[in-house]
């Protein structure tokens, strides 16, 4: 029956809608992790995360538990979190360092950092005659079949063949680019620790959320509002305010009208660009100060092409959101067809003046935490969204906004100008979904 279903599965994406089962069924969902997100590259965490030697972060990919863990060569290491004695979880908390080696808590098996076995006790006695002996391969806890980084964020992909990681990364390396090259020092670090926030509904939806740009000025306009009428209140006394001011206000003073004005760039894989919204640099002090620190590192020239760059929202599909103006990013770990784990990071510039990591604070505390109003808005329909999804109600989902009068070049698509709201990002996640669920 669920080899019925999946040949069929094709048929629940039209270039223009999608079949609500893509979001509801169970055995759907298995199959997106097995073709997807036991596929893909996958982040895992920043290499900040696991400075010293065995330095661990557990991670879900896919439906597998893994283990990021720094090793004695230095090397990061992707395991999964398995003992390959009993299947013991390897590491329960959730961070640690785990010391010279891995011991299993249960019988006392030991692992080095790249995984390899290190000692079984009593192994000779034990195990003599039998087939396990210390060069069986299944003593090792497993590797991560690849594992990459690119300028410090960590990847892993769970089988051996498919693209690079620079290959599947294509344009949408630019959000690590553009967050590190905003660092007088070229790098970023993380800061610990992160919110992680469940979500009551399926995957897709989260990451559909992140580029439609119809959305802010509806669902987010009464949080805009309040704040704009503080800030402006500010002004009026005080001649200006505070850019956190702006970060909120920015929801009520962006209209649809205006958010059509900017841009979606659509690339193979589902990953997707939106060009920027945000007046990030006001003249104040602390900006100027930052930018000192950018032109003594790189040049007059540099610097300006740095805090040019436009961006303000990059989407790696499937599973990360990068906000690398202010070095956000949301990664997305899927737990079942109507739940969703999303873990929401900061990051600090290195070699930047502490207010500019209070500015990126700011944003993630204001925009993107579970205690803001923004964040609660959008959960409130995703959540919503899934219970309509579920009912019997109709059977499509629409992306038809502007569709047919999107710009395709170079395998590219880009929103016309004036139709920035156009929901060429879904259609463009869906055809990715559909390419990959085929295989
Ligand atoms: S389950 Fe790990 S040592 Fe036995
Ligand atoms: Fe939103």
């Amino acid at each position: 029956m669920l080899y019925e279903r999946v040949s069929s599965l094709t048929q629940l994406v039209e270039p223009d809608r999608v079949h609500r089962h893509v979001y509801t069924d169970a055995q759907i969902f298995d199959l997106e992790m097995e073709r997807i997100h036991e596929r893909v590259w996958i982040y895992c965490g920043h290499e900040s995360q696991v400075q010293q030697p065995g330095d661990y972060y557990t991670v879900q990919i896919g439906r597998q538990p893994m283990l990021m863990v720094r090793g004695n060569d230095r090397k990061v290491h992707v395991l999964y979190n398995r003992c390959p004695h009993r299947g013991n979880m390897m590491c329960g908390d959730r961070y640690g360092n785990t010391g010279e080696f891995f011991r299993c808590s249960y019988h006392a098996w030991t692992f080095h950092h790249d995984g390899k076995l290190k000692n079984i006790p009593m192994m000779e006695s034990g195990y003599e005659g039998t087939k396990l002996t210390r060069d069986n391969p299944d003593c090792n806890m497993k590797n991560a079949a690849r594992v990459d980084s690119y300028r410090g964020f960590v990847f892993a992909s769970l089988v051996h063949d498919g693209p690079l990681l620079t290959e599947f990364l294509g344009h949408s390396k630019i959000a690590f680019d553009d967050m590190c090259d905003r660092a007088p020092m070229g790098e970023v670090e993380i800061v610990p620790n992160c919110f992680r926030v469940i979500q009551n509904s399926n995957w897709k939806i989260f990451l559909e959320n992140q580029l439609d740009a119809l959305h802010p000025s509806v669902t987010h306009q009464s949080t805009g509002r309040a704040a704009l009428e503080v800030e402006n209140e500010i002004k009026k006394e005080t001649g200006h305010a505070p850019l956190s001011y702006h970060m909120l206000s920015a929801f009520a003073s962006v209209t649809i009208e205006k958010w059509d004005g900017f841009q979606t760039l659509n690339y193979p894989n589902g990953h997707c660009i939106l060009t920027g919204y945000m007046g990030l640099r006001p003249q104040d002090p602390d900006t100027l100060a930052y930018e000192k620190t950018l032109v003594a590192a790189y040049g007059e020239k540099r610097k300006e092409e740095i805090l040019s760059t436009n961006i303000h929202h990059v989407l790696i599909y499937p599973g990360l959101s990068v906000q690398s103006p202010l070095q956000q990013l949301r990664a997305v770990r899927p737990l079942g067809v109507d739940k969703t784990l999303t873990e929401i990071w900061h990051f600090r510039l290195k070699g930047a003046p502490e207010p500019i990591y209070r500015r990126s604070l700011a944003y993630y505390n204001l925009v993107n935490s579970p205690a803001t109003l923004v964040n609660a808005d959008d959960l409130e329909n995703f959540w919503k969204i899934q219970q309509g999804l579920s009912s019997d109600g109709g059977d499509w989902v629409n992306f038809q906004r502007h569709y047919g009068r999107d710009v395709e070049k170079d395998n590219v698509v880009e929103t016309r100008s004036g139709m920035g709201t156009s929901e060429a990002p879904m259609r463009n996640q869906m055809k990715a979904w559909a390419e990959y669920m085929k295989t």
